[in-house]
């Protein structure tokens, strides 16, 4: 049988792989000892894993006080717990505006709550890979209370200008949540910007965490209703969840593993400079364009992406069949589809889905040269 070529994973949008020595090291070392956490525990000794991963985070997102971040499963469990608390903390029906360019993890809870008669939700277009502000602006109502928008595509690798539109809505006293999970780590994020709302990040992309950790940043708490209730380790004689910082929204044994892995994850990025690993991988991700715009059959949809993100199609050949093709033929691991995303799809290519290549500071140009020959083999291929 024929040796396998090397796996050659570009699927880093998804979950990102391989994970720092450092990570890996930080779990190992979380799992060995008894853990601490002021507040619920009497033990010292170790580290507080959840006291210095919000200190991290505050940092690192130039927000606080730390408290105010919290962590969740993922980016998709902070976007429930923000949407749905939302919609609990105004009972009467409201309006939401949201944009094409959405992950279903924002499109599924918001059209629950549409069907369920509780708010009217816009859906505004992009063009070019990008939601115009004015565009955001004008599709505002006298009841509009909320507006959430993604930060970065994970189809098109295009970063909004959030800024302009959360100083709006917070002059206009509109809810502001920002789904950060394509751009957490990988482009600097100032949170001060956002004084009306929240902003929600995942671990376990490229802050190069583990899976099953998340949260979000909030500004103002009593802004969004508690929808969870249970254990916290504090005030228990109370049967009320407790309404403080961070345990109105964070109930039950967290995820030390996970929020240990989110911790070094900080930190490897600190030391080696998100400057600097967004250089590479915005490197990487170039050398690929360039390799794929001039081949024959390939539709690249940005030619320009502002994240380590391409999207394309092979003709001849639907996506899936081409994907299965380069991880069996060649061990490329891409993904493919609708990436969860399915209005992106509707307007770039048709609702068809497409193949996306996602790139890391752990790939190499020799892995990015070989997949771009894969791709091309296979486009000729096709059009044979
Ligand atoms: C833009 C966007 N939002 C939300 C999510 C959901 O993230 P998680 O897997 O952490 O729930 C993703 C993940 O692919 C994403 O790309």
């Amino acid at each position: 049988m024929d040796k396998q070529p090397p796996l050659i994973y570009l699927n880093n949008a998804a979950t990102s792989w391989p994970k720092p020595p450092e990570v890996l090291a930080e779990v190992a070392a979380c799992l060995r000892a008894p853990v601490y956490e002021a507040g619920r525990t009497t033990g010292t000794g170790t580290t507080d894993y959840p006291a210095a991963t919000r200190a991290a985070l505050a940092e690192l997102f130039h927000a606080g006080p730390p408290e105010h971040f919290v962590f969740s499963a993922n980016a998709t469990d902070a976007l429930n717990l923000l949407i749905h608390g939302f919609a609990k903390q105004n009972p009467s029906p409201f309006h939401v505006v949201t944009t094409e360019l959405e992950h279903n993890s924002v499109l599924r809870p918001l059209k629950a709550l549409e069907q369920e008669g509780r708010i009217a939700l816009s859906i505004v277009p992009f063009r070019d890979g990008r939601v115009d502000p004015a565009v955001i602006r004008n599709s505002l109502r006298p009841e509009t209370r909320l507006v959430v928008m993604s930060h970065g595509s994970n189809v098109l690798g295009s970063v909004q200008e959030v800024k302009p539109v959360a100083e709006y809505l917070a002059a206009n006293d509109i809810f502001f949540i920002i789904d950060g999970a394509q751009t957490a780590g990988h482009v600097p994020v100032d949170c001060t910007d956002i004084t009306a709302g929240a902003f929600v990040f995942t671990g376990h992309k490229a802050l190069f965490g583990i899976p099953g950790i998340g949260g979000f940043f909030i500004s103002d708490p009593g802004a969004v209703a508690i929808t969870r209730q249970g254990g916290t380790g504090t005030d228990s004689r109370s049967p009320a969840q407790p309404a403080d910082m961070p345990a109105r929204f964070e109930t039950g044994t967290p995820n030390y593993p996970g929020i240990a892995s989110l911790l070094a994850g900080i930190r490897f990025i600190r030391s080696t400079g998100m400057d600097a690993i967004r250089c590479r991988e915005m490197a990487l991700t170039q050398q690929f364009t360039r390799l794929l715009k001039r081949t024959r059959g390939i539709t690249l949809y940005n030619e320009a992406p502002d994240l380590p993100v391409v999207a394309f199609n092979i003709g001849g050949i639907g996506n899936d069949e081409a994907g299965f093709i380069l991880a069996k033929a060649y061990n490329v691991i891409t993904r493919t589809g609708l990436h969860c995303a399915p209005l992106v799809h509707e307007r770039i290519d048709g609702g068809k889905g497409c193949i996306r290549a996602s790139f890391s500071f752990f790939n190499t140009e020799e892995e990015v040269g070989a997949a771009a020959t894969a791709v091309r083999e296979v486009a000729a291929g096709a059009d044979r």
